[in-house]
């Protein structure tokens, strides 16, 4: 049975598409079997690393209902290293007329299309067998976002050490993810690493973010700028196994294989999907959303 895991942030550029590829590489170097969703539908990046230029069916076609899993899944597993191991991307149509229409989509069409990604679940996990689905989500709280968040067994927030991006994060697990219930762990990323050149300093900084989050850090990760100088060319964990980056993501994604399979709930199950929509409509859309617009 596999795991859903979620990628989000408050701001912008705090690394979750890096993280989400670097971790589905891992990962499926390890002989696992991953598929990897670009949910950023506002600025859509995984095309570019995966070198995709145009393509009969998108992941927007999956949501539109237009098309199956098999039409919209691209296997990158090409040259591989690892003798059992898979991944599967899903991109996100990159046209301006694709973020057009996908930024401007109803409540309603929203709520649909959860349940189109949480359909997902029966193919990949049973019938593809694989293990883990990764999701890269947009940054704040966009309504694709949500979804992925909902649908996830864990969700994973990427935050730096930016002072707005500490406040909005705290606000974000507070308000936001508090009402989903669901299982969260912080990840600090970019973290300039003169904040953690001995072990109190890094003992000291790990107290205060779990003090001001209060939920786990799953991982500390240093500014690199080895990583910042790839460009988003190439899968870093595969090209520089070695190097620091690759490492503390390998201890991450075996922290990922031991807390989180097998998943924590299921939300294939219509009673948690009822749940979604009366808390997902009631509290969050009246918190955050302000146009009025008629969900029912
Ligand atoms: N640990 C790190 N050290 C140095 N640079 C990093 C690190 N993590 C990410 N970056 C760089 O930060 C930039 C933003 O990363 P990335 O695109 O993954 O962020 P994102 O959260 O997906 O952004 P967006 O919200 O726009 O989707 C990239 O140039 C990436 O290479
Ligand atoms: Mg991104």
């Amino acid at each position: 049975m596999g795991a859903i895991i979620a990628l989000h942030s408050y701001k912008g550029g705090t690394g979750k598409t890096i993280l989400s590829v670097n971790l589905a590489e891992i990962l499926k170097e390890r002989g696992k079997g991953v598929c990897l969703l670009d949910f950023d539908f506002r600025a859509p990046s995984l095309h570019v690393l995966f070198k995709v230029d145009s393509a009969k069916y998108w992941l927007n076609d999956f949501l539109e209902g237009k098309c199956s899993v098999q039409d919209f899944l691209i296997d990158a597993s090409k040259h591989m290293t690892s003798p059992e191991g898979k991944l599967f991307v899903g991109l996100a149509n990159p046209s301006s007329d694709a973020i057009r229409k996908m930024s401007a989509k109803s409540r309603r069409w929203e709520i649909r299309a959860l349940g189109r990604l949480l359909s997902l679940r029966s193919p990949l996990f049973d019938d593809m067998k694989l293990d883990y689905l990764i999701i890269d989500t947009s940054p704040g709280l966009q309504y694709s976002s949500i979804n992925a968040i909902v649908s996830s067994d864990v969700a994973l927030v990427v935050a730096t050490t930016e002072a707005s991006d500490i406040d909005g994060t705290r606000r974000m697990i507070h308000e936001l993810y508090e009402l989903f219930d669901r299982r969260t762990e912080i990840v600090l990323n970019k973290v300039p690493i003169e904040m953690l050149t001995s072990e109190k300093k890094k003992r000291n900084f790990l107290k205060k973010f779990n003090n001001l989050y209060n939920i786990p850090t799953m991982g500390i990760i240093p500014c690199f700028c080895d990583v910042l100088a790839a460009g988003g060319t190439y899968i870093f964990a595969k090209e520089k196994p070695e190097h620091p980056f690759t490492e503390i993501l390998n201890e991450l994604t075996l922290k990922i294989e031991s807390r989180f399979l097998p998943p924590i709930e299921r939300l294939s199950d219509p009673e948690l999907l009822r749940r979604y929509r009366e808390t997902f409509l009631k509290k969050v859309t009246g918190i955050y959303m302000v146009d009025g617009e008629s969900c029912q």
